[in-house]
């Protein structure tokens, strides 16, 4: 319920790559990194820090990517992204979430699970493991794979084009869903004296026969506290959006400007509609990198610092890597226009997630910094954008960045955030002020809404868009 001011309120998450976690792939050279070499990464200990750090700041959930495998379609090799340490080494994700939502017992966490990679059986017996032993806290962001090659070069399978992986993803949430309900809520008894454990007729076998899976049933668990586990969903291509539409409670976007996330925003707002559902169904968390500094100028110094230790190369090694398609077959200097995108079996929207869409967009939103804007952008334009991140940067002081965020808010760019750090775990020590600034605002709260991931977004599953 809005309150009676009714300004929007806004919706906040972090997202890392751990154990080396950022949006840029020279990220592991910033020399604040892990605080300087104090932490490391790899031991738990951190992440604890930062679990807990953002559980005090109310955030609505600690978000986890996962890129499957180590990149290694540039030049058919993994090479580059070892050398470059783009998002080279990482935690499987539903692990790393079971372990933070431990950590830090009201804070709720988003794995990022790849439709490849595990069968609907596991996957749905894997998320309602999780959601009763957290409570409710747990979401997943279900991917077709931003890496689908390397993730089928370990599995041992044929890469699946880019459209086909979405179709088949579709028929996994129905096996899922099923699955999960096919307890009723008052099915398990534990009736010592009748004896009765689980009342069988209320337990349902779902024989589920699809194109891609079979599956009976029913699972081997009781409804869990959200009974569907939050589901999020990352991919801008308009079929990714199509499966957010229908699926999602949240959705990770990145867009370079403001006039960008708009565009965004309405498509996937429309298509929500179209679907039956609320358009507040879904919560729209578009990717932004706050550079906050004591004045305007250290904002903009930490900026530069950022900029400074980007490579072309390391950029490579990321767009080969995020398309699945090797940039480096063809010459620095050629037009993205003379390319199509729809050869990439990875994520295809990467052209227009990374170059900014406007001449004017600057002038708009003074804080937002994108790529500049290019009239005929190049592969050297697309690395570098990658090299110095995607994600586009809010640079100011305390005060300047809240504004920007309710400048986006309001426009309808966003429902909320997604953050990105510039370094780790720093850099979100830095953003406290401006959640703190922001609750002050009357844009954020200051308490959780409730314990479970859902309570917080105010959502509704797929599922329930029937029910009252
Ligand atoms: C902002 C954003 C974040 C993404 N994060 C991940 C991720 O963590 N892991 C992953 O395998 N794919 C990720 N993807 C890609 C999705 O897997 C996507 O389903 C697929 O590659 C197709 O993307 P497209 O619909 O944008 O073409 C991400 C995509 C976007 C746009």
């Amino acid at each position: 319920m809005a309150p009676a001011n009714s300004k929007k309120q806004m919706h906040f998450t972090l997202f890392t790559f751990p154990p080396f976690v950022h949006h840029y792939p020279d990220g592991w050279r910033h020399p604040q990194e892990m605080l300087g070499g104090i932490y490391n990464p790899l031991e738990p200990d951190v992440w604890a820090r930062v679990a807990r750090t953002l559980e005090a700041m109310k955030v609505d959930a600690f978000f986890v990517g996962d890129g499957g495998a180590i990149y290694n379609s540039n030049e058919n090799s993994p090479a580059t992204s070892l050398r470059y340490g783009s998002q080279t080494i990482e935690f499987f994700a539903p692990t790393f979430v079971t372990a933070v939502t431990m950590m830090a017992p009201e804070l709720a966490s988003v794995a990022t699970v790849n439709t490849e990679e595990l069968n609907p059986w596991t996957f749905a017996r894997m998320a309602s493991t999780m959601d009763h032993l957290s409570k409710g806290r747990v979401g997943f962001n279900i991917v077709t794979g931003l890496n689908p090659g390397g993730l089928a070069d370990n599995l041992g399978i044929e890469l699946r084009e880019h459209d086909a992986r979405y179709e088949r993803a579709e028929e996994f949430m129905q096996v899922c869903y099923q699955l999960w309900q096919s307890w009723d809520p008052d099915a398990l008894v534990r009736d010592a004296a009748l004896p009765m454990f689980a009342d069988p007729d209320k337990v349902h076998e779902i024989n589920f026969q699809g194109e891609y899976f079979q599956c009976r049933g029913p699972l081997q668990l009781p409804r869990s506290p959200q009974e569907i586990p939050v589901i999020f969903q990352a991919g801008q291509s308009p079929r990714g959006r199509q499966f957010a539409a229908r699926h999602a409670e949240g959705v990770f976007t990145i867009s370079p400007d403001l006039p960008a996330m708009q565009s965004y925003y309405r498509d996937v707002k429309d298509r929500v509609a179209n679907e039956g559902r609320r358009e507040s169904d879904l919560a729209i968390l578009t990717g932004i990198f706050p550079i906050v500094g004591v004045s305007e100028a250290a904002a903009q110094e930490k900026y530069e610092k950022l900029i400074e230790l980007a490579t072309a190369e390391a950029g490579l090694a990321w767009c080969s890597g995020y398309a699945s398609w090797n940039f480096a077959q063809v010459p620095f200097d050629t037009k993205l226009s003379d390319l199509d995108a729809k050869e990439f079996a990875g994520i295809q929207s990467i052209f227009e997630l990374t170059m900014a869409s406007s001449a004017d967009a600057a002038s708009k939103t003074p804080h937002l910094y994108a790529y500049p804007h290019v009239e005929e952008p190049t592969v050297r334009d697309l690395c570098i954008a990658n090299a110095q991140s995607i994600v586009p940067k809010v640079v100011g002081t305390v005060d300047q960045v809240a504004d920007q965020m309710e400048q986006i808010i309001d426009a309808e760019g966003a429902d909320g955030f997604m953050f990105s750090t510039v370094h780790m775990p720093g850099s979100i020590d830095e953003l406290a002020p401006v959640l703190a600034e922001l609750q002050r605002r009357g844009r954020f709260r200051k308490a959780f809404e409730g314990p479970t991931l859902r309570d917080r977004l105010g959502t509704r599953p797929l599922p329930w868009v029937d029910r009252a």
